[in-house]
């Protein structure tokens, strides 16, 4: 049966079915137990862990057990700098944040300007690097630890980063990254080089400390086929093999699928000004009825609304009001234009916040930027 979604690192396509990915990649659903351990080493869960849109891994268990036996975890996220970021960017480092303060833990960021020069044919490498800078001011304005972060971009990064590159692409065969990719004949070699460069930094700090160093690496699931590549070399190369903790994607103001740079009604930059965004929200796709009449009587359908699903994966934090909410949609009490005055408020004081802070990060981006 051909399969209605893909999803890869580049491309993510069709209604994803969350559950068949899982199996389709290998990975492992993160259970009841591993909840528990988690609140337990964290002191609480954090709303996306405990609604299930961080819900896969990959060696989780193995981390958790090295950070109690005393050998803490460096975590490594990145960017790929093809424009300004936005909301659906911003989950997976919100969640980041989380764990770097609760474990105290090491982050090492890596701006992909490479990555998207090589895949975006009308991007120059000035203009990915002045995205990264650019993106690299919203990882700050999250409020990353200056003393334990290091951002980097590849080009600027290059001398630390390129001997562990090579010793993963020595590893890798052009029939594996076709198969894990889909690169065709016409793919720059640029593009089939490439994931050997986000493997990189998953083994940066054992190189550094000279020790076996747990990497716990939070992203959307798009990003795992990379690590996999990355994970069947470690052992050949005497590294351990980085650990995964995966997202669902931000959903699309307009419904169905992730929200897309390349449709910008779909998506809410951090860079958008505060009214833009809330004319993006009363423009969203909901789970309404045609008319209120209508939706008085039958109730609405949260769960192909994306103004819920914002409230849901990351806006609205209290788990008693979401679940209130939810009731009085079905219910029919609640109609939507009343839902998303309540999320464009939301909305608006969040960018407001945030660009102020945004704009204070560039006085301080030089304590997290790395170079060599
Ligand atoms: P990029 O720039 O495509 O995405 C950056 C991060 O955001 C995640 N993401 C999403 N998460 C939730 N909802 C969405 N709609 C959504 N869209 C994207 C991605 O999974 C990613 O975590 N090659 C990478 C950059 C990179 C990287 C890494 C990412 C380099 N090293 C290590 C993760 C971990 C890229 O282009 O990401």
């Amino acid at each position: 049966m051909p399969e209605d979604f893909v999803v890869t690192p580049w491309e993510v396509v069709g209604e994803v079915d969350y559950d068949r990915l899982i199996e389709k990649f290998g990975t492992s659903r993160i259970d009841d137990a591993l909840l528990e351990r988690f609140r337990k080493l964290a002191g609480e869960l954090h709303l996306m862990l405990r609604r299930r849109i961080f819900y896969s891994h990959r060696s989780l268990n193995w981390v958790l057990t090295e950070y109690e036996r005393g050998n803490p975890f460096v975590l490594y996220t990145g960017r790929g700098p093809s424009g300004h970021t936005h909301l659906g960017h911003l989950m997976p480092w919100i969640f980041t944040r989380w764990l770097q303060e609760k474990f105290n833990a090491k982050l090492l960021f890596q701006l992909t300007d490479d990555e998207k020069f090589l895949f975006k044919p009308e991007l120059t490498l000035e203009d990915t690097r002045r995205f990264a800078y650019e993106n690299a001011l919203d990882v700050i304005a999250l409020g990353f630890d200056a003393k334990k972060t290091e951002i980097f971009l590849n080009t600027e990064y290059i001398k630390s980063q390129y001997r562990l590159a090579l010793k993963v692409a020595k590893r890798t065969t052009f029939s594996t990254a076709k198969a894990v990719f889909g690169f065709k004949n016409e793919t720059n070699i640029g593009l089939i080089f490439f994931t050997s460069m986000q493997s990189a930094p998953c083994f940066l700090e054992s190189e550094r400390q000279g020790k076996a160093v747990p990497v716990l690496i939070p992203c959307a699931i798009d990003q795992d086929p990379h690590f996999r590549i990355t994970r069947d070399a470690a052992p050949h190369l005497g590294y351990p093999k980085p650990a995964l903790i995966h997202c669902k994607f931000f959903p699309s103001l307009l419904g169905g699928g992730k929200m897309s740079a390349s449709k910008p009604e779909s998506t809410i930059y951090t860079t958008d000004s505060p009214s833009g965004a809330r004319r993006k929200i009363m423009d969203a796709f909901t789970g309404g009825r045609e008319t209120a009449r209508l939706q008085r009587k039958l109730g609405g359908n949260p769960s192909v609304c994306s103004v819920y699903q914002y409230l849901y994966y990351i806006f609205e934090d209290e788990d008693e009001k979401i679940k209130q909410r939810h009731r009085a949609c079905t219910g029919g009490e609640l109609l939507c234009g009343e839902c998303k005055q309540y999320l464009a408020e939301k909305v608006e004081r969040f960018l407001i916040e945030h660009q102020k802070r945004r704009e204070k990060a560039r006085d301080v981006l030089e304590d997290y930027m790395v170079r060599d």
